[in-house]
């Protein structure tokens, strides 16, 4: 009777701590899977001056990208401008950091609009637009979220799309999203966190 208890106590054990074992496996997993690796990829993009940039170009810096166009009536304008602050706060450390905004709306963020929208912000901030095929393929890389939206008079069309700021590191994997609606002092201070032996 002994034997048979502690037999089915030891059962018991296996099944329960098989059971953890493997739901822990599948968090763990499921957290590499589709939170870290997953998130960023290679890119073959055009900067603002017609020149091909791709992901392996900005090696060696951090990457801070974010996603949008310059049609956007709102949050666009206010990141942009939140990140070119806080890049201005971070002095010497700014310099490795790469900023990255890449359009969602390649058909009417030219070079020419990238470039001269970006300028407005930060000279240091790379504006990279490119094919619709171009675009599709880093959106989905970065699951960044867009939906188009037509007027109903005219050509006018508005973008919808998430807006969240993904920091990659020198050897260009994702290390951490960062907020949006926040202010350049916060997400300096953020930045100065996540950019490992950051001095200034
Ligand atoms: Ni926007």
């Amino acid at each position: 009777m002994k034997r048979w208890r502690s037999t089915l106590l030891a059962v018991g054990a296996v099944v329960v701590l098989g059971g953890i074992g493997a739901v822990a496996w599948r968090q763990l997993s499921e957290h590499a899977g589709n939170a870290l690796t997953a998130i960023g990829g290679p890119f073959s993009l055009t900067d603002g001056q017609g020149h091909t940039v791709t992901d392996r170009d900005l090696r060696g810096r951090y990457m801070l990208v974010y996603f949008g166009y310059t049609f956007c009536p709102d949050v666009c304008p206010t990141t942009l401008a939140a990140m070119a602050g806080a890049l201005e706060k971070l002095g010497k450390t700014a310099d490795r950091i790469a900023p990255v905004f890449i359009t969602v709306d390649p058909s009417r963020d030219t070079p020419k609009v990238m470039h001269d929208y970006v300028a407005a912000f930060s000279p240091r901030i790379i504006g990279l637009t490119g094919t619709p095929e171009q675009i599709t393929q880093v959106t989905r890389e970065y699951r960044v979220y867009v939906a188009s939206h037509r007027s109903r008079e005219g050509g006018n069309y508005t973008v919808d799309h998430s807006s969240i700021l993904y920091l990659m590191g020198p050897d260009g994997r994702f290390i951490a999203p960062l907020r949006t609606d926040t202010t350049a002092d916060q997400m300096a201070g953020e930045l100065v966190k996540l950019v490992s032996g950051a001095s200034s």
